[in-house]
């Protein structure tokens, strides 16, 4: 059975490791998920909006996106940290499916600036419910600052998928 990486990234950090997760495994797809109307991605607007959005757990509209629940056994989830939270287009989409990932091995990972991700993925577990991750990770901007322990720990994640 397939493994889905179903992720939100607006500047390319959870993109970028959602990719490097597709290169270590085999059977992956990758469901990006976008909201319909896109969050300000630059200056002052970008923290205030996403934070404020984040902070009143709103879960905005996403532009449609092809996930057949019955195709996958294991679902990894991921996202940035936003306000030590979920990213909100997260929290929509597993509003939609809520349901069937109850049913399924859900691992998550979480990509921040500085803190807060323990507290954005006890969050999530919350939010789906589930009770533990079949794996998880915390990752400091992979993308814009690449080090060789973030590679360890995609490696190590990898592993237990
Ligand atoms: C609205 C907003 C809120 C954020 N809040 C946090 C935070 O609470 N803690 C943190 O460490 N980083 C925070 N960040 C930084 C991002 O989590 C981090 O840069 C992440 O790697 C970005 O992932 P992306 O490139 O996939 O969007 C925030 C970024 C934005 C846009």
């Amino acid at each position: 059975m397939k493994t889905a990486i179903v992720y939100y990234s607006m500047c390319g950090n959870t993109a970028f490791v959602a990719e490097k997760i597709k290169e270590a495994l085999t059977d992956v797809d990758l469901i990006e998920i976008t909201p319909v109307k896109s969050y300000p991605s630059k200056g002052i607007r970008k923290f205030l909006w996403g934070g404020k959005s984040a902070m009143m757990a709103e879960k905005p509209a996403l532009n449609p996106y092809k996930f057949n629940a019955d195709d996958y056994e294991h679902i990894v989830i991921g996202f940035p940290v936003w306000a030590s939270r979920v990213a909100p287009p997260i929290r929509s989409f597993i509003e939609e499916n809520r349901v069937v990932l109850q049913t399924k091995s859900i691992s998550a990972y979480a990509c921040q600036a500085g803190n807060g991700a323990e507290k954005a993925l006890k969050n999530l577990k919350e939010i789906i419910p589930v009770s533990d991750f079949s794996a998880s990770m915390i990752l400091i901007d992979p993308k814009d600052k690449p080090t060789e322990d973030n590679e360890r720990k995609i490696r190590e994640f990898c592993k237990k998928l």
